[in-house]
């Protein structure tokens, strides 16, 4: 078990390099099992879940090395053999290696992803696009989904909802279908998504529309080697926007193509935050309020996909909003269960009522009580050391595996900024 202790900063003050982008990241190392040869990947964040999924492609015979922060996959010889269901749980994102490997071999045979318990994560609509490409799905008894075939023609279709997963397995099953035209609708149109097709163009694919609602795929016979550079991690850059916020301060945070979501930006202007952003970095600025100060007014989140406020950044803003709002409300429309912060936030004092599955409502208080909490999940853990920045005392905040999963180092990246944090490892 490992978990973080931290006390309160007066403000936070520093400069520190933002790493890859998690997200984009898992995908596209999973899209290097559709060249036979070797993919490079420049600023690859070192992260668990980075390191679960390049087992996950050792599993399958391909050969992963990480050369500082580059990670070089060799897939010249991928031989599909049987995952085992316990890898595959560990992250969400192994569902994307249907996708490749329907792509690559024609025939997968895969368990359920697992992932953060933050809702059902079904994967309904993946099945139903590899069903529209042509291929046959089937999902067993013991927890396995089979699918094979191959793309006989061209193909339209209308997602019901816009998936980040179900968008890139479209993507990732289409892009070999040699000289088929597949056009999706309604797909998601987070950066991940522009990341993984850039990526994937690089490699010698044609896709268009990534980014847009609707993306088209003609399908080419086989990729070539590449070298991709991940852009930097906007939800991370998000969490640091969160905690200047919080804290108040100056921090610079530098790295490759930076950027924070607008609508989360709204919500920090209106929070006191100021922010310059330069091609290689940007600042953030905010006065570090008097204790007792709140914000006057309603400070609103409605989570929804890209360009809607990130669901990502949710529980990072329930927390800043906890001592710093007058009045919140939090709802969350992407996952069915992720209002689990609230709980612990609670336990540190937070005023916050959890009115429904995805409605909760918040009340500021002058005061937050360090105390021993526990991460729910990977971006809660993330809330919980933000709270900690705000708080009376002490705060450990145990489970920090969940952190660990996205977020490089937080330890590092607190202490350059001043903060006296120590991760523990029991
Ligand atoms: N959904 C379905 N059926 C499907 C697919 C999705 O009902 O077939 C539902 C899900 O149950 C969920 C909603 O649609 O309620 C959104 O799911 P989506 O597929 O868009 O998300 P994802 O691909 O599972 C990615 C990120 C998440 C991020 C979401 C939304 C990765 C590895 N994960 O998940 O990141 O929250 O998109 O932006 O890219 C995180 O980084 O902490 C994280 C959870």
């Amino acid at each position: 078990m490992s978990y973080f202790q931290l006390t309160r900063p007066n403000g936070l003050y520093g400069e520190i390099e933002l790493q890859g982008s998690k997200n984009a990241a898992l995908p596209m190392i999973a899209a290097a099992v559709l060249c036979k040869g070797v993919t490079v990947l420049d600023n690859c964040p070192d992260i668990s879940d980075v390191r679960e999924m390049t087992g996950l492609l050792e599993s399958i015979g391909c050969t992963c090395r990480r050369e500082k922060k580059s990670l070089v996959i060799d897939a010249s010889e991928t031989d599909y053999a049987d995952i085992p269901a316990a890898d595959v749980k560990k992250l969400r994102s192994s569902v994307v290696l249907l996708g490749v490997l329907l792509g690559r071999m024609g025939s997968v045979r895969l368990s359920y992803p697992g992932g953060c318990k933050i809702g059902n994560r079904k994967i309904d609509i993946h099945l139903e696009i590899f069903r529209e490409l042509g291929y046959e799905t089937e999902e067993h008894d013991d927890e396995r989904i089979t699918a094979s075939g191959r793309i006989h023609g061209d193909c339209h279709m209308i997602l019901r909802y816009a998936s980040v997963g179900a968008t890139e397995n479209g993507i990732l099953a289409s892009v070999l279908s040699d000289g088929y035209i597949v056009i999706l609708e309604n797909v998601a149109r987070e950066p991940e998504i522009v990341e993984l097709c850039n990526m994937l163009n690089g490699m010698g694919a044609d896709i268009t529309g990534a980014g847009s609602s609707r993306i088209m795929i003609k399908g080419v016979k086989e990729l070539h080697e590449s070298r991709y550079t991940i852009g930097s991690d906007r939800i991370v850059a998000g969490t640091f926007a969160a905690a200047a916020v919080a804290a108040g301060g100056r921090i610079v945070l530098r790295g490759v193509r930076p950027h924070i979501d607008s609508e989360v930006m709204m919500l920090c202007a209106r929070m006191g935050l100021k922010y310059t952003c330069q091609e290689d970095y940007m600042t953030l600025e905010a006065r570090v309020l008097p204790e007792h100060h709140m914000y006057a007014g309603d400070f609103i989140i409605s989570t929804a996909p890209y360009p809607g406020f990130p669901t990502d950044m949710q529980s990072q803003f329930m927390a800043v909003m906890s001592k710093k709002a007058e009045t919140g409300i939090v709802v969350e429309n992407v996952f069915e269960n992720r209002l689990n912060t609230a709980d612990m936030l609670k336990k540190m004092g937070a005023d916050i009522q959890v009115v429904s599955e995805r409605v909760a409502l918040i009340n500021g208080v002058s005061r937050l009580t360090g105390c021993r909490v526990s991460a729910p999940d990977l971006r809660g853990g993330a809330a919980l050391v933000i709270a900690g920045l705000v708080a009376d005392g002490e705060t450990i905040v145990e489970d920090a595996e969940y952190i660990e999963r996205g977020y490089e180092n937080l330890e590092r990246d607190f202490r350059e900024l001043g903060v006296n944090i120590k991760m523990r490892r029991t």
